[in-house]
C-alpha cells in the first residue's frame, strides 16, 4: 500500500502594516464602497521594506514545523508556491532551506500562479506516496505588493502579502490528501501576466517606461474563467477521492473574490455556512491565501480530525486545480520546538558554511595559481 500524506503542521504569517480601502481612495480614484461590494476586500497586509517572500516563508514555516513537532533537519523537500519569488533564480525555496536549516531537504520553486499551493500540495502528496519522500514542507508565500501598479486601480486593489506553511508526513493510515485534480489552458496566458523581466522581455528603460514589470490583468475575462472552473475541479476532486458533496464538511476557496466564490458555491449546491472566507482582511495573497484560510479556520474551530475538505483555486497560466484532504492533525509525541532557537541555529549554520566555502577558495587559489 502507498503511504498517505497527511497534514500535521500548519503555521502563517503576514505583515503588520494594514493598508484598508479608505487609504487606498486616496491613491487611486476609488473607494470602499467599490472595492467592498464587488470584491469583499476590506483590507490587506503589506510587507515592510525589510520584509521578503522568504521572510514571511519561513516565519510560517517554522511555526508549521513547531505544530508538527519536526526539527528542520527532519525534512526531505521544500516547495515554495509562489507568483512573487525573490529573483528568478536562485529558487526562493533554497533561502528557506538555508534560513530554517533544513540539512536534508531537496528545495524548488513552483510556478503555476494562484494555483500554485494546490499543484505544490498534489506534487509532496506524490512524492511521499510514491516512498521517495517522507517528510515535505509545502509553502505558498508572496510580496506581491511589489509587483503591482499602485496607479491602477483594476489591480491594485486586490492584492496583500503573506505566506502560509504545511508540513506533510507519510502514514499508512487512510487520510491527508485523498485526491487533487490540476489543470491548465495556456491560450488564456494573457488574461493575467507580469510580462517583463523573464527571457520574452528582459528588463530595458524601455520595459519598464511601458510598465511590463507590473501585473496586468483582464478582470472580468478571468472571472468568468473563475466561476465555471472552481465548481468543476472541486465536482472532479470529490469523485476522484470516491467522496460526494455531501461528504465534505469545508471548501477552502482560493480568496480572490467574493462573488468568485459565491457563484461557486451555488453552482455546487453548497451552503456558506460550509465554506471558509477571509478575503476581507487580506485580500487576494494568490499562492498564500488557501493556507492562510486553513490556519485561521482550525484556530476559528472549522476543522477537527476526520473532516473533508476540498480547497480549490485558480489562476494565471491559465490553472487551476482542486485537493480533498481528510484532516487528521500532528502525530502524537512531546517535542518542543523554539522557532527562535531554530532560526539562530540555521543562521549560525549559514555563516559556517559561507566562511568554509571563502576558505576552501582561498586555499585552492593558492594551491593552482
Ligand atoms: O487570483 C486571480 C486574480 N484575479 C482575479 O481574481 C480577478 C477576477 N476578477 C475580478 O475580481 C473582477 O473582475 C474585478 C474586481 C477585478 C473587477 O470587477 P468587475 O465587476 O468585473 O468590474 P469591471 O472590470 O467590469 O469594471 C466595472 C467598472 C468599469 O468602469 P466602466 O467602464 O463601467 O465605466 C471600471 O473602470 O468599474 C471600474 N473600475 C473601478 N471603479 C472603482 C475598475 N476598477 C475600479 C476600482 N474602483 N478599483
Amino acid at each position: 500500500m502507498s503511504p498517505y500524506a497527511h497534514i500535521t503542521g500548519w503555521g502563517m504569517a503576514v505583515p503588520e502594516r494594514v493598508l484598508t480601502n479608505a487609504e487606498l481612495s486616496l491613491m487611486v480614484e476609488t473607494s470602499d464602497e467599490w472595492i467592498f461590494s464587488r470584491t469583499g476586500i476590506r483590507e490587506r497586509h503589506i510587507a515592510d521594506p525589510e520584509q521578503t517572500t522568504a521572510s514571511l516563508a519561513v516565519e510560517a514555516s517554522l511555526e508549521a514545523l513547531r505544530i508538527a513537532r519536526l526539527k528542520p533537519a527532519d525534512l526531505d523537500l521544500i516547495i515554495v508556491a509562489t507568483s512573487s519569488p525573490e529573483h528568478i533564480f536562485p529558487a526562493t525555496a533554497c533561502l528557506v532551506q538555508d534560513r530554517i536549516g533544513a540539512t536534508k531537504a531537496g528545495a524548488f520553486d513552483l510556478l503555476a500562479a494562484c494555483s500554485g499551493f494546490i499543484y505544490g500540495l498534489n506534487m509532496a502528496t506524490q512524492a511521499i506516496s510514491s516512498g521517495s519522500v517522507h517528510t515535505a514542507l509545502v509553502i505558498g508565500a508572496e510580496t506581491l505588493s511589489r509587483l503591482v501598479d499602485w496607479k491602477d486601480r483594476n489591480t491594485c486593489i486586490l492584492f496583500g502579502d503573506g505566506a502560509g506553511a504545511f508540513v506533510l508526513q507519510a502514514a499508512e493510515e487512510r487520510a491527508g490528501v485523498l485526491s487533487a485534480v490540476m489543470r491548465s489552458d495556456g491560450s488564456g496566458s494573457d488574461l493575467l501576466t507580469l510580462p517583463g523581466g523573464g527571457s520574452r522581455f528582459p528588463t530595458t528603460i524601455d520595459t519598464v517606461t511601458q510598465g511590463l514589470h507590473y501585473v496586468q490583468m483582464n478582470g472580468r475575462e478571468v472571472f468568468r474563467f473563475a466561476t465555471r472552473v472552481m465548481s468543476q475541479s472541486t465536482q472532479e476532486a470529490v469523485a476522484k477521492a470516491g467522496l460526494r458533496l455531501e461528504d465534505i464538511q469545508l471548501v477552502i476557496p482560493h480568496q480572490a473574490n467574493q462573488r468568485i466564490i459565491e457563484t461557486a458555491l451555488k453552482n455546487l449546491e453548497i451552503p456558506p455556512e460550509r465554506c471558509f472566507i477571509n478575503l476581507d482582511r487580506y485580500g487576494n495573497t494568490s499562492t498564500a491565501s488557501i493556507p492562510i484560510a486553513t490556519c485561521e479556520a482550525f484556530t476559528a474551530g472549522r476543522l477537527k480530525p476526520g473532516d473533508n475538505i476540498v480547497m480549490v483555486g485558480f489562476g494565471a497560466g491559465l490553472t487551476w486545480g482542486a485537493a480533498v484532504v481528510e484532516w487528521s492533525g500532528p502525530f502524537p509525541g512531546v517535542r518542543k520546538l523554539r522557532p527562535a532557537r531554530l532560526r539562530l541555529y540555521a543562521r549560525i549554520r549559514s555563516f559556517i558554511l559561507r566562511l568554509l566555502r571563502r576558505i576552501d577558495a582561498w586555499m585552492w587559489g593558492r594551491n593552482n595559481p
